[in-house]
């Protein structure tokens, strides 16, 4: 009979933990049946919250979306833990510190209320929720995303909020309506105010990174615009010196959402800079006329910067995005991204 392995997680602080793994289970499995909650979310390779590096030991790799782990980090003994099964005793580095792992299920859930939905633009809603009890508070590192369940299902989708952590336990979400999507459909037809979800989190390793001085540019595909908010408002409220510019991406003018939240920020920011980005413009529009790739590579061209680079939206953007910064020669440790990669598929 096939035996157990043992599994030791080393994170970002050096600290390290060690748990068994049974042959037919993966490692997120092995270590939730053991009370251990590293980070996931869809637990089934299509997210790359999970992702870690292997330095010990072989393992198999169950199917993963290429998008979530691309052949080259593969390659390298990157894995998605939900999707690896020891085969021998391994080793597996983590890029977040000991302390974002949870010892409980209830550590990382509580509910909340719905307190708003609205329109921003033809195809996004923002998705206002508050914490419920007694402690209000909502701890997240901007950048950061929880997982929201919808009402009566065992069905959860990854949103990442807008705002930064907050006592009043606010959670504003930027959520865009994909065609027959199962939140979406949610969101258009039975959603209410006052109705209560289960929200997990927060989760993942997206987030701003001490670079001195350095600028930094963001880069937002659509909603992608709402980590890239928080880091910038959180960015405000520290008052931290970095130039910054946000590089804000939409298809059509009509996808557009939350100028004046916007302008109310550069107004209070004066580090603050805006690219407003509408790729199939009409004569009207005031802003910039053309891709965010393109706007962006225009400017690194142009002012020879080497900034810091935070890209967030569809993995097509972000990937097109990595791409001009490698092309301008833009180190890879120094362009951090998270891809709205599809939760539920
Ligand atoms: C870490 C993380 C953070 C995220 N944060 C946000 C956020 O802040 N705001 C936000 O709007 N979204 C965010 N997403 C995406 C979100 O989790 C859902 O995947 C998305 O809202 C679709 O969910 P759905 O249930 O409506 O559609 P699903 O039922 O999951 O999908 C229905 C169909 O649409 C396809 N599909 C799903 N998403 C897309 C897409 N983006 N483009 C094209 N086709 C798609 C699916 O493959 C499937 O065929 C995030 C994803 C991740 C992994
Ligand atoms: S939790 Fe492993 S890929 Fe999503």
């Amino acid at each position: 009979m096939a035996s157990k392995h043992q599994v030791t997680i080393i994170t970002q602080d050096n600290e390290s933990l060690s748990f068994e793994c049974r042959p037919d289970e993966d490692v997120i499995t092995a270590a939730v049946r053991q009370d251990i909650y590293l980070m996931s979310s869809c637990r089934e390779g299509g997210c790359a919250t999970c992702k870690g590096l292997c330095t010990e030991g072989d393992y198999i790799l169950g199917k993963c979306s290429s998008q979530a782990l691309p052949y080259e980090e593969e390659e390298a003994g990157e894995v998605l833990l939900c999707r690896c099964y020891p085969t021998t005793d391994i080793e597996v580095e983590v890029p977040y510190v000991y302390e974002r792992i949870s010892f409980s299920p209830e550590g990382l859930a509580f509910d909340a209320e719905v307190i708003e939905l609205s329109n921003i633009s033809i195809n996004v809603v923002k998705f206002q929720l508050r914490r419920t009890g007694d402690d209000k508070t909502v701890k997240f590192d901007s950048g950061q995303f929880f997982d929201l369940e919808i009402p009566g299902t065992d069905i959860t989708r990854s949103y990442s909020p807008a705002n930064i952590a907050n006592k009043e336990g606010d959670l504003e979400f930027l959520i865009r309506i994909v065609d027959g999507g199962k939140f979406s459909t949610y969101l258009k037809e039975s959603v209410s105010v006052g109705q209560r979800l289960s929200v997990r989190g927060p989760s993942g390793v997206f987030g701003l990174k001490e670079n001195g001085f350095t600028p930094r540019y963001f880069v937002a595909g659509g909603t992608g615009l709402a980590p890239i908010l928080s880091m910038v408002r959180r960015m405000k409220e520290w008052e931290e010196p970095q130039k910054c510019i946000i590089y804000f991406g939409v298809n059509t003018e009509t996808e557009i959402f939350y100028l004046n939240e916007l302008d109310q920020l550069a107004a209070e920011m004066p580090t603050l800079k805006l690219r407003n980005c509408v790729w199939k413009y009409s004569d009207d529009w005031q802003y910039e006329k053309g891709s965010v790739v393109d706007i962006l590579r225009r400017d690194l061209q142009e002012t020879g910067a080497k900034p810091d680079l935070y890209l967030c939206g569809p993995p097509g953007m972000v990937d097109a995005t990595f791409s001009v910064c490698a092309e301008i020669g833009i180190p890879k440790e120094r362009i951090y991204l998270e891809k709205f990669l599809p939760s539920g598929s």
